[in-house]
């Protein structure tokens, strides 16, 4: 029986993230005052939609389920005003709550419209992935994309809660376990060495949907990204010149000009792995990383089988994608790297022939 964490999150409200399983009976208590529930989910959750849908009904509330194209296909316009225009239907009002339950998109499309409808009603995320437990659903950024790019049209808007019921990712194909814990590995190099070492001598325990690891890698990395939203909501800086929010950007200035390159097929966490290996090498060769690092990013992502090198001969699409990514400022690229384990930093505009040279390094 796994235990129950929780871990509290300080924006522009205050709410928990609830890790454990069987926390679907909280949902009701959580809603209290509202009226009407719209819950956004994929169709692929459409069981567990009429479970809570019935469960909701049970306790008084009118629940509307609103089914969405799964993954990067519910971030959308035409998907956000599909469910504004039900809402608008059913008499949706302020004290009204939306749930969002699914992966990452669910959440981000979700939450852009409990931020946009009627400038902001009560939000709950159900996050069905690991992806979607230690990133998308906690630190409140919501959005969706546009011909224009991804995640350029968004809000900040936090939850009131999010319910990480990790019996959800007892189905989960194992490929989108393993590529979401990229994400865990990231913040295990920015911030946690410890999660390093049990990705790394515990993998098989790791991958266990029924143990008890991977909820307290889970807690241990939303720990982290709930102690930088709460220093830096707003991705503005950290306090006393400390990177802040950006730091979660640790492999994706590369990472998405894979995702962008590969038209967006391959998976987020296999695309981040790829780019935090790039920018461990980067850094190696800057003289920033020592070899030690280096390898430690090597280790945890091999061992959860993730890629660890891209194609060669793709440099000129690959830079002028990191070009257009929304971290880029001017006409010269950031990077968030590590001086060492646990030691991030912001390298602006590093020397394009280190540039080319860490992609010759990693390519195959
Ligand atoms: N996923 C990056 C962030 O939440 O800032």
């Amino acid at each position: 029986m796994t235990e129950r964490f929780v871990v509290p999150v300080h924006a522009e409200r205050t709410y928990e993230v609830i890790i454990g399983r069987g926390l679907l009976g909280d949902l009701a208590e959580r809603l209290e005052g509202s009226q009407r529930v719209a819950v956004i989910h994929p169709g692929a959750l459409r069981a567990s939609a009429d479970a809570i849908q019935s469960d909701l009904v049970d306790s008084g509330f009118e629940v509307i389920l609103l089914e969405i194209p799964e993954a990067e296909d519910a971030k959308t316009s035409d998907v956000a005003a599909f469910c504004w225009n039900a809402l608008g239907a059913s008499g949706f009002t302020r004290s009204d709550s939306i749930v969002g339950m699914g992966g990452g998109a669910t959440t981000d499309l979700a939450g852009f419209v409990a931020a946009t409808w009627l400038r902001g009603v009560r939000l709950i995320h159900i996050p069905t992935t690991v992806l979607g437990m230690v990133d998308a659903a906690v630190g409140g950024k919501t959005g969706i994309n546009t011909e224009a790019g991804k995640n350029l049209v968004g809000a900040f808007y936090s939850p009131w809660a999010v319910l990480c019921d990790v019996t959800a990712l007892e189905t989960l194909p194992e490929n989108d376990l393993r590529a979401g814990l990229a994400e865990v590995v990231k913040v295990g190099l920015t911030s946690d060495a410890s999660i390093l070492v049990d990705i790394i001598e515990r993998t098989e325990e790791c991958l266990n949907t029924q143990g008890d690891l991977l909820p307290d890698l889970i807690r241990r990395a939303v720990q982290v990204k709930a102690d930088v939203v709460s220093e830096d909501f707003l991705e503005t800086g950290g306090k006393d010149g400390r990177i802040g929010r950006e730091v979660l950007n640790y492999g994706h200035t590369f990472g998405h000009a894979v995702e962008r390159l590969e038209n967006y097929r391959w998976r987020h966490g296999a695309a981040v792995s790829v780019g935090l290996m790039y920018v461990a090498e980067l850094a190696r060769l800057g003289g920033r990383l020592d070899e030690d690092g280096y390898q430690m990013h090597v280790k945890a992502l091999g061992a959860l089988g993730l890629p660890v090198t891209y194609p060669a001969g793709r440099w000129d699409q690959l830079y002028s994608a990191m070009q257009v990514d929304k971290k880029a400022r001017g006409s010269l690229l950031r990077f968030v790297v590590l001086d060492g384990l646990g030691a991030p930093a912001m390298w602006e505009g590093p020397d394009p022939t280190l540039l080319v040279a860490a992609y010759a390094d990693i390519s195959a």
